[in-house]
C-alpha cells in the first residue's frame, strides 16, 4: 500500500466511524417517564436518572395535566435544565435527540438550554426553575 492509498483508506474509515457514531446516537431510545405534580411542582425521583449504574443525560417527563412533556437535561448532580417541549415557532411538540431538540414541523432545532440553534424558530423554549429535596428533582410549574 502506498502513501496515497493509505491516506484514502484512513479517510474512508474515519468518515465511516463518525457516520456510524451519529447514526447510533440517533437510534438511542428516548427515556420517557410519567411523574406526579405536587404543590405546583413536577416531582421526579433523582433515581429516575440512574440506569445500569450510570446517569442518563436526560429524561422526557410527562404528566396527564400537561399538554406537552418536559425535557429535563442533567448537566451535573446539581445542575439541570427543564424545558417545555413546545416549539416556539408554531407550537409543534419537539423530539429529543440527546442534547438536541428537533421540531418535525419545519425543522427548528434547540439546544439543551432551550436556545434556538436553527430556524425558523428564533425564540427560546419556555423553561422552568429546578429545585431539589432529599430524593427528588422539583420542576416548578408555578411560573408556567
Ligand atoms: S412549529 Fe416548530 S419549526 Fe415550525
Amino acid at each position: 500500500m502506498n502513501r496515497k492509498q493509505f491516506i484514502k483508506t484512513c479517510g474512508i474509515a474515519c468518515l465511516g466511524t463518525s457516520t456510524m457514531s451519529a447514526l447510533l446516537q440517533s437510534c438511542v431510545p428516548t427515556q420517557s417517564i410519567m411523574a406526579p405534580i405536587s404543590g405546583g411542582n413536577l416531582v421526579i425521583a433523582q433515581s429516575s436518572f440512574l440506569k445500569n449504574e450510570a446517569f442518563l443525560k436526560y429524561l422526557v417527563v410527562r404528566n396527564e395535566n400537561l399538554q406537552y412533556p418536559i425535557y429535563v437535561f442533567r448537566f451535573s448532580e446539581t445542575n439541570y435544565s427543564a424545558l417545555y417541549l413546545r416549539c416556539s415557532h408554531q407550537g409543534n411538540e419537539l423530539n429529543a435527540y440527546g442534547d438536541k431538540l428537533v421540531c418535525s414541523a419545519h425543522g427548528s432545532e434547540f439546544s439543551n438550554t432551550g436556545q434556538a440553534t436553527s430556524g425558523p424558530a428564533t425564540e427560546p423554549l419556555r423553561s422552568f426553575p429546578v429545585q431539589f429535596d432529599n430524593q427528588n428533582i422539583l420542576i416548578s410549574l408555578k411560573k408556567a
